[in-house]
């Protein structure tokens, strides 16, 4: 029988919950810094990584945010998603649902043509390179204003077509999900799904919020969800899909040690969670080292490990038939690894 580094490897597997921007290495930065004449704070890499020490999501997003600067061209987006899928692939990611951040990128000029376009052609590469299909998710900074997030949708219009759903990010406290109630029926009215980051530093409230006002499709992170026992019972009961994230987790503090991390709490509690790496390049690893870390730190087995890829994939955007071809492949690895 194959180790569990392998096993966790092979296993066919959906990413649900992808900051594309949060995917950009020490490496690639350097290098786009460089192509586009871009200053940016730091010496090398290592002076990069160094930074990365975060007391919470807020620093984290000061970061990020300034790290996505070099980001200028379509050809930096199609690079960037391009060393993802490859990273992805790598991985035994199957399919990806990715998010992108217009806003961060608009408000600095960067046409949103660019943007998407470059994402695009990276994703139609993965799927004639690696036969990965993806799905893309507009995300909305929740720390602007509704009325800009209408601007955004108003500008995607032309895409509509190629976006698969929307979504709510950024600085979680002090921007509850009501703030974008009216976006998202708009969205929701144009047959795109609808996700929104809800219980990640903030209150069930708030995810009680995503799914009574927003009426989300999925919860992105949702850990605090734990703190109320009758929405647990709602999510598992309404088969609510978690888009969970154990290294960012850490890494924001979200948890004191990857040990205390919830996630098979959450399973027992018949809740539908699924691994993600959420932003790779700043948590130190992707999705398989997220799978890897609590099955160490928690003593997942193989059946829970299982449980989780095909979460990832009945809570994926995919079409019915496209889910089903996915759950067989896997059911075919677990009968080969078995
Ligand atoms: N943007 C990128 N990563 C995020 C996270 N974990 N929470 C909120 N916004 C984000
Ligand atoms: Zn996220």
């Amino acid at each position: 029988m194959i180790d569990l580094d392998a096993f966790i490897t092979g296993l066919p597997k959906a990413e649900l919950h992808l900051h594309i921007e949060g995917s950009l290495e020490p490496e690639l930065m350097f290098a786009l810094a460089r192509r586009n004449g871009v200053a940016i704070p730091y010496a090398d890499v290592e002076a990069v990584r160094a930074a990365y020490a975060f007391g919470n999501l807020q620093d984290f997003l000061d970061i990020y945010y300034a790290g996505a600067d070099v980001l200028r061209t379509r050809q930096d987006f199609h690079d960037l998603a391009a060393a993802y899928f490859d990273r992805a692939a790598a991985d035994g990611v199957v399919h990806a649902e990715i998010m992108f951040d217009p806003q961060t990128h608009t408000a600095r000029g960067i046409p949103f043509a660019e943007v998407i376009e470059g994402l695009l052609s990276a994703r139609a590469e993965a799927e004639a390179r690696h036969g990965m299909t993806s799905l893309l998710i507009l995300s909305f900074l929740r720390h602007l204003s509704e009325e800009d997030a209408v601007a955004t949708l108003a500008e995607a219009e032309p895409w509509l077509d190629r976006i698969a759903a929307v979504g709510l990010d950024s600085s979680e406290m002090g921007h509850p999900p009501e703030k974008f109630a009216r976006v998202f029926a708009t969205a929701r009215e144009k047959g795109l799904r609808l996700v929104a980051h809800a219980g990640e530093e903030g209150p069930p409230a708030y995810v009680m919020q995503a799914l009574d006002l927003l009426k989300v499709d999925r919860i992105d992170h949702g850990n605090r969800a734990l703190e109320d026992a009758a929405l647990v019972e709602r999510l598992a009961r309404d088969g609510m899909t978690l888009t969970v994230c154990p290294l960012s987790n850490l890494k924001l503090c979200v948890i004191d040690a990857i040990e205390d991390h919830p996630i098979d709490r959450m399973l027992t509690l018949g809740l539908k969670a699924t691994i993600n790496s959420d932003d790779p390049a700043y948590f130190g690893g992707y999705v398989a080292d997220n799978y890897r870390a609590v099955a160490g730190a928690r003593g997942l087995d193989r059946g829970q490990l299982a449980t989780l890829a095909r979460n990832s994939f009945t809570g994926s955007f995919l079409p019915a038939e496209a889910v089903a071809a996915h759950l067989a492949r896997l059911d075919d690895y677990l009968a080969e690894q078995a």
